[in-house]
């Protein structure tokens, strides 16, 4: 068992120790005789691992007072329709950049709820694809806000620098790269992120949202999409999904364990090199994206010859290399190299990929 590394997009691995001290915990958590799961999300006992886990996730990614942190449900498809709700009058417009397939879906979902100006963020370079340069943008100075995707999970997009927004709030569907690099939380209005990946599991979405940008919501937001009564009611106006939470904390104890966001990030940009190298120097394999938008979080890579794509998938799994295939819309492979994916388990997804390029050249 301990030789299977999972490389799935979301829900994704988790930290190994988390996993045990959490088996460790499971039916009888700190000596009350029952799981942590079976807790009130009123109790003391549980407040206590809600409060610890907000706060050490402010640690984590400094983030300041004037932020308020929510523990919500629904996912990054619920916060698609909960930013509009929240940010967008019915007499204003929002920009959306467009760099890949979950920014597109935001803006499939933002549409029922006003005018979205859709700005396409990607171009193609002699094969390559790239981030076009923010001058083209043409960013509406009066948008209410600007949301974009800084990691593609699906397309292996990441970008990089902060766009500048001159005030116009920034929101950032962070899902696939919360935690994985230092952000600085004050040039956003709103970052979310379902926890599938780098948080813990499905089921909890994070929101850090900016004060002044509460109590906007549109009158017709279900009250569990309100950021604004979600703030009041400390994230506890519906049941929380109180057993994530625990996980999440879990994991940002484990983060912080190993040294923080940076310390992480050092570990990321080693795993990502080794996998993007060995690919480059390949002729077998191919990415295509542009060296400075390649994401750290998702590689995805197709092999030459697609007609090896099953046989690819079969021998890696029987090495204990799973959840390889790409996402259906791309198709060839995807590995998802997350917080929690050690060094080894990259180096043995190479080993393995050079021994099946040189049985199949
Ligand atoms: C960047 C990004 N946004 C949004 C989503 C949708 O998240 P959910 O399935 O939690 O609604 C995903 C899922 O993988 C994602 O990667």
């Amino acid at each position: 068992m301990s030789g299977v590394y999972n490389f799935c997009a979301g829900p994704a691995m988790l930290p190994k120790p988390v996993m045990a001290k959490a088996q460790e915990e499971l039916v009888n958590w700190q000596g009350l005789g029952v799981s942590v799961m079976e807790l009130s999300h009123r109790s003391p006992e549980f407040i206590a691992v809600a409060t610890q886990a907000e706060q050490d996730l402010r640690e984590l990614l400094n983030i300041p007072d004037n932020y308020k942190v929510l523990f919500c449900h629904g996912g990054g498809r619920g916060q698609f329709s909960a930013v509009p709700m929240n940010l967008l009058p019915k007499d204003n417009s929002a920009d959306y950049l467009v760099t890949g397939s979950w920014s597109k879906s935001a803006v499939a979902e933002a549409k029922h709820y006003g005018d979205i100006n859709v700005i396409e963020a990607v171009e193609e370079h002699n094969g390559e694809k790239c981030v076009t340069c923010p001058t083209t943008w043409g960013l509406n100075p009066d948008a209410a806000y600007v949301h974009y995707c800084p990691n593609e999970t699906v397309d292996g997009i990441e970008m990089f620098d902060v766009p500048e927004t001159n005030g116009v709030p920034l929101v950032a569907d962070m899902s696939s790269t919360i935690l994985s690099r230092p952000i600085d939380i004050s040039k956003f209005g709103v970052i979310y992120a379902g926890a599938q990946k780098n948080i813990g599991p499905s089921g909890l979405t994070l929101v850090i949202i900016r004060d002044d940008l509460l109590g906007n919501a549109r009158k017709t937001t279900p009250a569990v999409l309100d950021y604004t009564i979600t703030a009041e009611k400390e994230s506890m106006f519906n049941t929380p999904p109180t057993y994530a939470w625990y996980l999440a904390g879990l994991v940002f104890q484990w983060l912080k364990n190993l040294g923080g966001v940076s310390a992480v990030e050092a570990k990321n940009i080693e795993k990502a090199q080794k996998l993007y190298q060995f690919i480059d120097q390949s002729d077998f394999y191919i990415n295509t994206i542009s060296a400075e938008n390649r994401s750290r979080m998702n590689v995805p890579f197709w092999l030459k010859d697609e007609s090896l794509n099953n046989a690819f998938l079969q021998q890696s799994e029987d090495a204990d290399l799973l959840a390889l295939k790409g996402h259906r819309s791309v198709g060839g492979m995807r590995a998802s190299i997350y917080n929690a994916m050690p060094v080894e388990g990259v180096e043995a997804l190479i080993t393995f990929m050079k021994k099946f390029e040189q049985e199949n050249k």
